[in-house]
């Protein structure tokens, strides 16, 4: 059950499923404290916060890992993770929302809680990042589905950062993001059934524009459980699917051709199980994984009598392709001209930015008596300096108190986006660009600087 996709997300998004996973290199225990932030590595424990946490055999956190925990990109309100978090919440607004939930768990949480047998390759130490062998970063946001059913919401999502240990490369990162969603229905099967057909009927149909590939059918191979009756089944698997495709519809509203595609999965935690995948520049990609929540674990919620269904997506892989990011690290830049260029609630293309140093330079004159404009001075500029001009601003404006005229000073960066910009060249430049405004503008120019 191989697949292709050309921005694979660590290893596989789905660990939990049928897939094995590589081995990864094995790092030093370091005694190491992180820069102004609550984590200490001492001999004997590694310290988070308040918490202690005694190392052992399975201790492989390292501190650049840990360093990750404070960041909580998807809070970010301008960073592309956190703008599709809020999209995602804002699109299923009747769930009940958990987004600041420490990444730190158990390994009952991350494992057992969700029925994966002991001897699951997903628990191994090259896949995850062990404190000690009783707690771990958790691998995925499934950790806290019996959190969210404690908490009384029938509906809920649960976001956050997570960590796997794997190979790297521009679509690979230890740490990525995910968010779950969970949404059962109590009662008996009749009351189960009205309230999932009650949801279908508000819904809204799927747009015309998307096309949905679907072939799967609950059968042996990816059964419904034996406690479940064919009829509720029905409809809270119809309920999964028109919840999961409308969500991608909106996240895709701008998207002309979309294709969707149901496919059949296995998770120790849900039966039926599928995954889908979104057509992306030729080929499949796989966006999540869903299913029908295991009896098992909704009686350990105390939610014996609900039927429910889960899902849990990547978010940086679905970035990726939404804002045409193409490096996964960009998520975690500092750079401004990253983070800037992002607006709340709104999906946009990223454009590119320079890995190279500027060069800046200033320029200042008395104006002319007639009018002046910006956007006129920036323009006879880049006639000048073409794509070498990244920024233009002014940094001094003042009147002269005798003399009335005003003088203004503005800093021009100036940077390529493929190679070192050198002095001498952008001396030249400058000095065209000097004498271009003053022929042009009649700007009387002041001492260079
Ligand atoms: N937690 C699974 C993963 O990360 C995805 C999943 C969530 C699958 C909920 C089914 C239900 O691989």
């Amino acid at each position: 059950m191989f697949r292709n996709s050309i921005l694979r997300l660590s290893s596989s998004i789905q660990p939990y499923g049928t897939k094995s996973r590589l081995v990864t290199i094995v790092c030093q225990r370091s005694f190491y404290s992180t820069q102004n932030s609550g984590i200490e590595f001492k001999e004997n424990s590694i310290q988070v916060n308040d918490t202690a946490y005694h190392r052992d055999d399975w201790t492989n956190v390292t501190p650049t890992v840990l360093s990750k925990l404070e960041r909580k990109l998807h809070l970010q309100p301008r960073n592309p993770i956190g703008i599709i978090r809020q999209l995602i919440e804002d699109h299923f607004n009747d769930f009940a929302t958990f987004n600041n939930v420490s990444p730190i768990v158990t390994t009952q949480q991350n494992f057992d809680d969700l029925l994966i047998p002991k001897d699951h390759p997903s628990r191994t130490k090259s896949d995850n990042y062990y404190f000690n062998k009783d707690t771990v970063l958790r691998a995925h946001t499934s950790a806290h589905q019996l959190q969210g059913l404690a908490s009384g919401a029938n509906k809920f999502l649960i976001s956050g950062d997570v960590y796997r240990r794997d190979e790297i490369d521009s679509s690979h990162y230890p740490v990525f993001h995910q968010i779950e969603g969970l949404a059962y229905f109590g009662g008996q099967d009749e009351d189960q059934v009205a309230a999932i057909q009650a949801d279908l009927e508000k819904a809204k149909p799927i747009p015309a524009n998307i096309e949905i590939v679907d072939d799967t059918v609950i059968h042996a191979g990816n059964p419904k459980q034996d406690r479940h009756s064919q009829v509720v089944m029905t409809p809270l698997v119809a309920h999964l699917k028109h919840s999961i495709n409308s969500m991608i519809c909106h996240l895709f509203a701008d998207e002309p051709n979309l294709k969707v595609r149901w496919i059949e999965a296995y998770f120790p935690f849900t039966s039926p199980s599928y995954e889908v995948e979104i057509f992306y520049q030729g080929e499949w990609l796989e966006v999540l994984g869903c299913g029908v929540v295991q009896q098992t674990l909704l009686d350990k919620g105390n939610r014996h009598d609900a039927v429910g269904w889960a899902f849990g997506m990547g978010l940086e892989r679905l970035a990726m392709v939404l804002f045409g990011i193409p490096d996964i690290r960009l998520f975690w830049s500092q750079d401004n001209r990253f983070i800037d260029q992002f607006t709340p609630g709104q999906i946009n293309k990223f454009q590119a930015f320079s890995k190279y140093p500027p060069c800046i330079k200033d320029i200042s004159f008395w104006l002319p008596p007639t009018e002046w404009h910006d956007n006129n001075f920036c323009e006879s500029i880049r006639g000048v300096a073409g794509d070498l001009v990244e920024n233009v601003k002014v940094i001094d404006d003042f009147v002269h108190p005798k003399t009335n005229r005003r003088s203004l000073c503005y800093r021009i960066m100036y940077r390529s986006m493929d190679r070192n910009v050198t002095n001498d060249e952008i001396n030249e430049i400058q000095e065209k660009v000097r004498s271009t405004v003053e022929q042009e503008f009649g700007v009387e120019l002041r001492e260079k600087k």
